[in-house]
């Protein structure tokens, strides 16, 4: 069985004393029945992983080079050496404010692993293709060209409309587009591809997690906004828990 995953990815939100949250959320983690992941700011992610080792630490994107003469922009070492155990790469809002594309993605996701971090790759159609029909072939061209070659990776499914807009799928829709990863992971990792997370993300909130977690192949979820208080997010750790 893929591990249960639930992961904050917190944006550009979060100032020190934020980490007041991630301890509660590290408290309430504890006798969980999943793995919780925090990815703060870039500037928290060396306090967040020292305050506690209950929860995982990670980063919101990274280089896809190793070092060098990048003004501004942070590798996967170091948020391995800041204590990062996963990477975001991919998220939608890098791919259209950003231009990144699905193999600049790929090779992100392949340096992170090279740098033991397991990245988190995301994929999501735009809601003009949602109404074409043509969800499942967008996610599915874009995940076979962003998945390095080694299946140490998780896949989040993040329908771009559903990002902050309180808007989610249909339980149909999400059961459709998660099998449908689900098949293509094992049509090119075999046993392994049985084995990777699938985390739905877009305005998952305590509300309506408990049904989207009931999904066969829906193993988590990455949260936005509902993951930057202790309050919101608790209650879906909970949920994906008694998943
Ligand atoms: P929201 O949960 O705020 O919709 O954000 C989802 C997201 O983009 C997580 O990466």
């Amino acid at each position: 069985m893929p591990a249960k995953i639930v992961a904050g990815n917190w944006k550009m939100n979060g100032l020190h004393g934020s980490l007041n949250e991630l301890i509660a959320i590290s408290i309430a983690a504890k006798n969980l029945n999943c793995t919780t992941v925090i990815c703060p700011p870039a500037t928290l992610v060396w306090a967040a992983a020292q305050t506690q080792d209950i929860i995982s630490v990670g980063g919101q994107d990274c280089h896809d080079k190793a070092i060098g003469a990048y003004t501004g922009e942070i590798s996967a070492g170091m948020l391995a050496d800041s204590g990062a155990k996963y990477v975001i790469v991919g998220h939608s809002e890098r791919r259209s404010e950003y231009g990144e594309t699905n193999s600049l993605v790929k090779r992100k996701a392949t340096i992170a692993q090279a740098s033991d971090l397991t990245p988190i790759i995301c994929v999501g159609e735009t809601l003009d293709e949602r109404k074409a029909g043509r969800a499942i072939e967008i996610v599915l061209r874009d995940l076979t060209a962003s998945v390095p070659g080694v299946s140490d990776f998780i896949v989040a499914y993040e329908p771009i409309w559903a990002i902050g807009t309180g808007l989610i799928p249909s339980i149909h829709d999400i059961t459709e587009i998660h099998d449908a990863l689900r098949n293509l992971l094992t049509d090119r990792f075999n046993l392994a591809g049985e084995k990777i997370s699938l985390l739905y993300g877009g305005s998952v909130k305590s509300s309506n997690a408990t049904e989207i977690f009931a999904c066969i192949n829906v193993n988590g979820a990455l949260v936005g906004g509902a993951s930057l208080t202790a309050r919101d997010f608790i209650p879906i750790m909970h949920s994906l828990s008694n998943s």
